[in-house]
């Protein structure tokens, strides 16, 4: 586990660059952290420093999922609605979807026990910008 200043979007888009080159298909964020604290942003982030466009993401607040071209499809979930993993199934959002792309999901403690994450993310805000704590890879998937 290791804890990152992010000062600035700038300093989000870094760590975005630095985690993207290591995502495999399959791989999984778990992303936590209060409302406001830069998860959606990070997943913005994200699917740009995979290639895609980061005009794009938006938050699946209302909608649960978004699903992004990118170098990795990402999928984009965000639980905080959800009564847990079923309701999310039952959009279409099972192995074979998640293991062709990438799965980013906001408040994933919520849905736990139905992912297995390959990185965790806790976003907090902080008194410049934000903080995270990041563990990752916790595993490796293959390169396919
Ligand atoms: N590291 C950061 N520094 C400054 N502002 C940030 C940072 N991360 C996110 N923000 C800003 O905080 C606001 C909320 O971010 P958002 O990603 O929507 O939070 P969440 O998805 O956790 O609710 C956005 O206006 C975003 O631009
Ligand atoms: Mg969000």
């Amino acid at each position: 586990m290791r804890r990152e200043v992010l000062a600035d979007l700038s300093a989000v888009a870094e760590l975005a660059r630095l985690i993207a080159p290591a995502l495999r298909p399959g791989d999984q964020l778990a992303l936590n952290g209060p409302m406001g604290s830069g998860k959606t942003t990070f997943v913005r982030a994200l699917v740009e420093a995979l290639g895609g466009d980061p005009a794009c993401v938006s938050s699946p607040t209302f909608t649960l999922l978004h699903r992004y071209q990118a170098r990795l499809p990402v999928i984009h979930v965000d639980a905080c609605r959800l009564d847990g993993w079923p309701q999310l199934a039952a959009l279409g959002v099972d192995d074979d979807i998640a293991a062709d792309g990438v799965l980013a999901v906001e408040w994933a403690d919520r849905v736990a026990e139905a992912l297995t994450p390959t990185w965790r993310l806790v976003f907090a805000h902080a008194a410049v910008g934000r903080v995270v704590e990041i563990a990752g890879p916790l595993r490796q998937n293959p390169v396919r």
